[in-house]
């Protein structure tokens, strides 16, 4: 269900399970480290969604020949070497496939010019344009944003990078362009970030160094191929999760093969200090990655200090977690997120507007947000096009006063593109309302 509208909730009771789809920070993954192997790489559960097919057809206007193979298995065959493409690169809404692919193409002799959407192209890019840039990298933003442009230049010199902010996509930046440099790029990080860049460089037989500190990767390495299995997508089943802790009935709600990335996990830690009871069965592991399934009991939440420590853990979550605190007992606060003004959306003020449009009380931060719980009324509010706010409100909806109405939701295609359908099928009252008609 795609449209410009939703009109959602309340009900009774959520019940039932849900497979969520493919991880999509994996699914980035997947399709550069594919375009730059030895041999081809072959993805399990590889996500459909519009950030990680706008990668793919990157990779394939470099020279990948991507193909889809029964089970919902793609093969990505790399070429030998990279080609120029004929046109611009065009990552649409992500800000993880346009920051990769500048590190990937740094090293690579390649001519290109990145850009994506309207979102895109207010996005800081030159917290990876200057590292790169002193790898040797050819690089230049258009005033920090995108369009980005990249050309042919020399060699690059493996660097020992300190990151001045906790970001996954700078690291993941440096490291893919430390394999193309002779020697050992190591990157530090302020705080830890989510690690699926160096698992599957591992995992592709690349000599990589990780922990808390950072990562450091060895090159020049070429990955190998084979296949690997993309877990379910834990910031997908983020708002399952609050819709359950919201909204289940007697029985709890099950999610399905979600992956348990420890660098991703911080919104479980953070749900279950506010008293979210939430159970894991049958953990895994499935290509270097943990995976469990997951039953959520309805409970009754509570407002608390969001430990600092983990907020890079839990960087997509806010909005999912922002419409919980506003239906928690008690003052949620958070600090030390100012990276969310700087997302698909300013995920601090559009968060902060969109609650006081369903009468909740918040003060804003500017790195954070503190939310007076108690109620989630009924009311308009804009996602300024970021698909996590969409979906955030549609699963507190269940809880609202009255119906909410949700404007601007066509990019929870971007990463949940079943998002909807899923949601009526757990016992969400959702609809689409066709653009034009009045709330
Ligand atoms: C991502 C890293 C995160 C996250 C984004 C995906 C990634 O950004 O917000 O949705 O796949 O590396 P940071 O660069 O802030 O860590």
């Amino acid at each position: 269900m795609s449209a410009a509208s939703w009109q959602v909730g309340p009900c009774d009771a959520l019940q039932g399970s849900v497979r969520v789809p493919g991880d999509k920070s994996v699914s980035h993954r997947v399709m550069l480290l594919g375009a730059i192997g030895s041999a081809p790489l072959e993805a399990e559960g590889f996500l459909r969604s519009e950030d990680c097919l706008a990668t793919r057809r990157a990779v394939e206007m470099l020279g990948a020949v991507v193909a889809d193979l029964p089970g919902g298995v793609v093969r990505v065959t790399p070429p030998e070497r990279l080609a120029s493409p004929a046109a611009a690169l065009d990552f649409g809404n992500s800000g993880t496939g346009i920051r990769l692919m500048m590190g990937l193409l740094a090293g690579r002799q390649v001519a290109a010019v990145l850009s994506g959407d309207e979102s895109l192209r207010r996005r800081p890019m030159e917290r990876v344009a200057r590292p790169l840039r002193d790898m040797g990298a050819q690089i230049e933003t258009s005033g920090g944003f995108p369009p980005v442009t990249l050309s042919p230049g020399g060699r690059l010199a493996a660097l020992d990078f300190a990151m001045p902010v906790a970001s996954a996509q700078v690291k993941s930046a440096v490291l893919l362009a430390g394999l193309s440099a002779a020697g050992r790029t190591v990157v530090r990080q302020p705080a830890v970030t989510r690690d699926h860049t160096e698992r599957m460089l591992a995992a592709l037989g690349c000599r990589v160094e990780r922990g808390d500190w950072g990562a450091a990767v060895h090159g020049p390495c070429r990955p190998c191929g084979g296949r690997v299995v993309v877990p379910g997508d834990f910031s997908s089943a983020a708002f399952f999760i609050v819709a359950g802790l919201l909204a289940a009935g007697d029985a709890p709600l099950e999610l399905a093969g979600v992956g348990l990335n420890p660098t991703r996990t911080g919104l479980l830690d953070i749900l279950r200090l506010m008293g979210g009871r939430i159970e894991l069965l049958d953990e895994r592991e499935a290509c270097g990655e943990p995976v469990a399934d997951l039953r959520v009991w309805r409970s009754e939440l509570k407002g608390i200090d969001v430990p600092p420590e983990l907020v890079p853990l839990a960087i997509d979550e806010f909005p999912v977690l922002f419409v919980a605190a506003a239906l928690a007992e008690g003052v949620t606060r958070v600090r030390g997120a100012e990276e969310l003004r700087v997302k698909e959306s300013d995920r601090i003020g559009v968060m902060a507007r969109a609650l006081q449009a369903t009468n909740v009380r918040v003060t804003e931060h500017p790195d954070g947000l503190d939310v007076r719980g108690g109620r989630l009324g009924s009311g308009t509010v804009d996602s300024a096009g970021d698909h996590r706010v969409a979906m955030a409100f549609a699963v507190g909806a269940a809880r609202a006063e009255g119906p909410i109405r949700i404007n601007d939701v066509a990019n929870v295609a971007t990463s949940y593109p079943g998002f909807a359908a899923d949601a009526a099928r757990l016992g969400l009252p959702i609809e689409a309302v066709p653009p034009g008609r009045a709330a």
